[in-house]
């Protein structure tokens, strides 16, 4: 006779925006069981403990300490997230990251080894790579559609206003954030070193031009990828009056294909010189309602990836390894601009040396 096997039981920390995406793929994933929430302002603690029917703490310590669980999902600002990952993990606790995973790569490979030395997955939220326009995306490339990639683009062209800045004390700082780049952007640039890269060296401009922060609110950056290809991000959070465009275009010796939309969900331009099953998708696709958040609908199949992962059955989509790349890539980026130099990647001589899982 088989039995159910027990739910994976998870507790979160940061109860702010993005925690809602984890709320709801908790809750719509089977087999995963929230126990506990944490979140150093108490209203906010207080008001998602009583939403879900959980305790509800103000210490992480507290809250790890207490009680007995087998996943942390880390939802706060991102320079904590090495903090909060390394102390679940040291709890024995499987982490659960948003990204970026940290904003200093020392930290990142601090809470890499510590997951290593637990023996517990790292798993670094990067949900867009699981839209199925980006799936498309990825599947042209790894057939080798577009032939020799040539250029490769992703735009952020989007509106924050100082009040989004004002609405925590660590937007906008170096420390606990990063800029447009680490942070609005941070999925466009995963995207195109997952999609293109590796990325060989990095040549940037950066600004604050409107904003009271002391990261940048607009860049550049050009990109030689190993592969020969060029790359460009331009990223700027200052658009007039609203949110314009964020895309990712690849243009290829025998194909050019542009992903749009609200969170990279839309297929804007899809011309490829031969015919594949694929294409069958894409008119399906591009009926599909853009989603209205921009960080899109990726959170409940991440989720499903994990519980796939922990029950043996798949490997991550991204790991603590896998979400390093893109930090490294904007530390790139951000020493380029400070240096006004090219910077070659790697930046690390053996970067992540330790053992892999
Ligand atoms: N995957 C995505 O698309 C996506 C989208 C938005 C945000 N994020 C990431 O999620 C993280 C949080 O962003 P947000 O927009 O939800 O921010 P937020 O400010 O709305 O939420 C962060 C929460 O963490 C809490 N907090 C801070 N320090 C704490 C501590 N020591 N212990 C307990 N709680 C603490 C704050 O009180 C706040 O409620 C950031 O790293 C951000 O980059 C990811």
């Amino acid at each position: 006779m088989s039995s159910t096997p027990e739910p994976f039981r998870i507790l979160l920390l940061g109860c702010g925006r993005i925690s809602e995406r984890h709320f709801d793929a908790i809750s719509a994933t089977p087999g995963l069981k929230l126990v506990a929430v944490c979140d150093e302002l108490p209203d906010r603690a207080a008001a998602a403990a009583e939403k879900y029917g959980v305790p509800g703490f103000t210490s992480e310590r507290a809250m790890l300490s207490e009680t007995e669980a087998d996943i942390a999902a880390i939802c706060t600002p991102s320079g904590l997230h090495p903090k909060h990952g390394i102390l679940a993990a040291q709890h024995g606790l499987h982490v659960i990251s948003e990204k970026p995973m940290a904003t200093r790569l020392e930290d990142a490979d601090a809470l890499v080894r510590a997951c290593d030395d637990a023996g517990v997955r790292l798993f670094v939220v990067k949900q867009n790579r699981l839209n199925p326009s980006i799936k498309l995306l990825r599947s042209a490339i790894e057939k080798g559609r577009f032939g020799r990639i040539y250029l490769a683009n992703a735009t952020v062209r989007w509106a924050r206003p100082q009040s989004y800045y004002d609405q925590a004390r660590w937007r906008g700082t170096w420390e606990f954030d990063g800029g447009a780049f680490m942070n609005q952007a941070s999925h466009y640039v995963d995207m195109i070193q997952w999609l293109v890269g590796p990325v060989e060296s990095v040549s940037a401009k950066t600004a604050t031009l409107a904003r009271q922060i002391e990261s940048e609110d607009t860049g550049s950056a050009v990109l030689k990828f190993r592969n020969g290809a060029i790359g460009t991000i331009e990223v700027t959070m200052l658009t007039y009056p609203r949110n314009l465009e964020g895309s990712i275009t690849i243009i290829g010796e025998r194909g050019t294909a542009k992903v749009g939309g609200t969170a990279l969900n839309r297929i804007e331009t899809w011309e490829f010189a031969e015919y594949d099953d694929d294409d069958r998708e894409i008119e399906a696709l591009k009926q599909m309602p853009n989603p209205l958040s921009v960080y899109g609908s990726g959170h409940r199949p991440y989720y499903e990836n994990v519980m796939r992962v922990l029950r043996g059955e798949a490997a991550p989509d991204t790991d603590g390894r896998e979400g390093r790349k893109s930090l490294e890539l904007i530390l790139g980026i951000y020493q380029a601009a400070r240096t006004g130099m090219d910077v070659a990647l790697p930046l690390g001589l053996t970067p992540m040396a330790g053992r892999p899982r």
